[in-house]
């Protein structure tokens, strides 16, 4: 088998990657180790930047997205006594979407089955080799148990944090790795509940943290700050919306509860690799970074890597032109260390943890963002999205 660029991982990241370079005539072949119903039901990420709704809907994959997606124009900050909207087109003129990660994979592997570059599933034992010289392979193990060598003149390590690709290029000493685990995860639920609020809440209480998020007019996502070591099996139903009608207790205002569907317990790290590439093995999204889920960085990171990379392999492999695929990396992990900040930002702002002197400096952080113009539009800027360059 022979391809321009093996993808590894049919996660958001190597999804529209093909797609990107299919369009631009690039040929590809996607591998992925799960099954398509496994990768369609992984509940993840909810928010689209304005970039990642323009990137999704240029590459012909709008249209579901402007009809079920969710405008949001904004985001309440809350604390005790305070609930205040930041208005996001006043403030730095973009807006977000509300649009679940499982229907833009959806999205993405019926438009590559519907006569896209091959995609294979349930492959094993996927491993990228030569990748210092200008024609690199990927042997794999197919669906069917047959040994498979995929011939190749670039890899993308699109394989997410957990994948094969990045200890190749970290291994051997090269490369460098930044990391930080913080001392709370979230708990979060999706629930056949109609959001009882217009705009997401992100909630600061003295328990802890709460965020309520939406995935349709009938359906909410909700998240609870817990102790990293808490098991899901005991936080029954009940339990869980006690303490989200605590934290987000508002004079006026009550929740609206509903049978949830899906619960589970999320850790919380950030962590950083560069460079993002060796010889012909590139790395895009969660492969090379993992940003905490405060502020819903983590996808929208995925697609601005690729974005990037797209338009480099496209130079590089019509043009031959080596410009862009040598400043990839660079250009690239800018836009992915002020993501990290900014994750960092809300997350060391919003959870509790540490003594009263944090919470103290957490509140005033918040009454300065709900006081400042010039605090809030910050916020919103990095909220919305930043542009592809820094
Ligand atoms: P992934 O989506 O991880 O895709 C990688 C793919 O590679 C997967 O399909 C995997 O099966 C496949 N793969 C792995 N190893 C191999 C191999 N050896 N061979 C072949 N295939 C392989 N972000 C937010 O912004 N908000 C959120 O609320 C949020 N919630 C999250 C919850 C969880 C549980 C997780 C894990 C992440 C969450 N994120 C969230 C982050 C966001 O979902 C990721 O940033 C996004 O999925 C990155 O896309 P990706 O394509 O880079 O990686
Ligand atoms: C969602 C997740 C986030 O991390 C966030 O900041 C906002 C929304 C969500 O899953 O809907």
């Amino acid at each position: 088998m022979r391809t321009q660029v093996g993808i590894i991982g049919a996660g958001p990241a190597g999804l529209l990657l093909s797609r990107l370079l299919a369009l631009q005539g690039i040929d590809s072949v996607v591998l992925e180790n799960r099954s398509r119903e496994y990768v369609e039901a992984r509940i993840r990420a909810g928010i689209l930047e304005q970039h990642t709704v323009d990137t999704l809907t240029a590459a012909g994959l709008g249209d579901r997205l402007q009809r079920e997606g969710l405008e949001h124009r904004g985001i309440y900050l809350q604390y005790p006594g305070t609930r205040h909207k930041l208005d996001f087109p006043e403030l730095c003129g973009r807006s977000v979407w509300v649009y679940g990660q499982t229907e833009v994979t959806k999205d993405l592997i019926k438009a590559q089955l519907d006569g896209g570059p091959p995609l294979l599933f349930e492959v094993s034992d996927v491993r990228p080799e030569d990748v210092d010289t200008d024609a690199p392979r990927i042997r794999f193990v197919d669906a069917d148990g047959t040994e498979q060598v995929l011939e190749c003149d670039v890899i993308a390590g699109t394989d997410g944090f957990h994948g094969v690709s990045r200890p190749i290029v970290t291994g051997g000493g090269q490369g460098r790795t930044w990391e930080r685990t913080y001392p709370y995860a979230w708990l979060g639920i999706l629930a056949d509940a109609a959001p009882a609020t217009d705009e997401l809440i992100y909630a600061w209480h003295p328990e802890g943290f709460a965020l309520y998020s939406m995935r349709s007019p009938k359906v909410s996502r909700l998240y609870l700050q817990v102790d990293p070591t808490e098991k899901i099996e005991d936080w029954s139903d009940d339990r869980i919306w006690d303490n989200l009608a605590t934290r987000f207790a508002h004079e006026g205002w009550e929740i609206t509860t509903g049978t949830v569907t899906e619960k589970s317990i999320l850790p919380m790290r950030s962590f950083v690799s560069a460079p993002m590439r060796r010889g012909r093995l590139f790395l895009a999204g969660d492969a090379a970074h993992i940003v905490p889920p405060t502020g819903a960085k983590g996808l929208n990171l995925a697609v601005a890597d690729v974005t990037l990379l797209a338009t480099a392999l496209v130079r590089l492999l019509q043009e031959k032109q080596s410009d862009l695929v040598d400043s990839y990396s660079d250009r690239a992990l800018a836009r992915v260390w002020r993501c990290t900040h900014f994750s960092w930002f809300m997350t060391s702002m919003l959870h509790r943890s540490g003594d009263d002197f944090d919470a103290e400096l957490q509140l005033s952080q918040l009454r300065r963002i709900v006081a400042s113009e010039s605090a809030a539009r910050e916020l919103a800027e990095n909220y919305t999205g930043l542009p592809l360059d820094l």
